[in-house]
């Protein structure tokens, strides 16, 4: 199984996808909004494992999660938002839709520094009420009523993301740290300093280098190179044999 970006290609099978398992449904333009707007958050499970009919045959997509970004939070605070989430039949319960929303998460933090990611799921939907209750840890915010088209409520889920955020930030301490043991170790000859960019100016530069560098050589492209006339002698040869 492949757990992989989503692309603008992939939009038709995950809507057939969305089409088979939720009656929730979108129209194209929704998608290409989504892949459009935040290419980083929404990723697709393909099987890949799958034998192929045809060398035409593409991998199936067996799950996917359609995330954004919250563009006008009421609260003020940058935060993700789950619009879709499914995975087919023939592949519940392996951990896909786990993993296609952790790598969500993590995407919205290290991109767009999200604070929290909410959600909306029908109150009868006890497979992804566990999957986001008691896998991943969201927390039930409030009911709202008669959230669906059918009349069913929905619970508002809301999860924390401040321990990503928190793991994020010493990850790249630690790479930073790596990189300034690796100068000294070798040799720092900057003396503890950063490289502050391109020279400047001429001040300081070899004159002949710039003298070099000012030299202009002539050329040949294209045809001045000879090569159509190479090409069309190793026709001619051809056709002579
Ligand atoms: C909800 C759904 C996405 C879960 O996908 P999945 O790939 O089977 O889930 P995972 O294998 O990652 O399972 C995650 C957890 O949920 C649990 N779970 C999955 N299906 C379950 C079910 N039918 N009943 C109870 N728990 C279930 C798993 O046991 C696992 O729990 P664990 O971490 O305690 O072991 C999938 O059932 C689905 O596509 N349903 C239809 C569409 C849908 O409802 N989408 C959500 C809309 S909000």
């Amino acid at each position: 199984m492949d757990i992989r970006l989503m692309r603008p290609s992939d939009i038709p099978l995950v809507q057939h996808a969305n089409l088979e398992n939720l009656p929730e449904n979108y129209q194209l333009k929704y998608y290409l909004y989504h892949a459009l707007s935040w290419p980083q958050l929404s990723y697709v499970a393909v099987d890949v494992s799958r034998p192929k009919k045809t060398p035409y045959d593409q991998p199936k997509i067996v799950g996917y999660v359609l995330a954004k970004m919250e563009e006008e939070p009421t609260d003020g605070v940058p935060h993700g938002h789950i619009t879709s989430l499914s995975v087919m039949r023939t592949h519940r319960r392996l951990g896909i839709a786990e993993k296609l929303m952790r790598q969500s998460q993590l995407a919205m933090v290290e991109t767009f520094g999200a604070h929290y990611v909410s959600l909306h799921v029908r109150v009868s939907n006890k497979a992804a009420i566990h999957l986001y209750q008691n896998t991943l840890g969201f927390d039930r915010e409030k009911t709202e009523l008669k959230y669906y088209a059918d009349g069913e409520d929905a619970y508002c889920m809301k999860l924390d993301l401040s321990s990503i955020r928190e793991k994020l930030r010493e990850e790249l301490e630690e790479e930073k740290k790596e990189e300034r043991k690796k100068k000294k170790a070798e040799g720092d000859d900057e003396g503890g300093y950063e490289d502050e960019g391109e020279p400047v100016g001429d001040v300081g530069r070899d004159p002949d280098a710039k003298k070099d560098e000012d030299k202009k050589v002539k050329v040949k492209v294209g045809r001045a190179l000879g090569v159509g006339e190479l090409v069309e002698r190793v026709e001619s040869t051809r056709i002579e044999q």
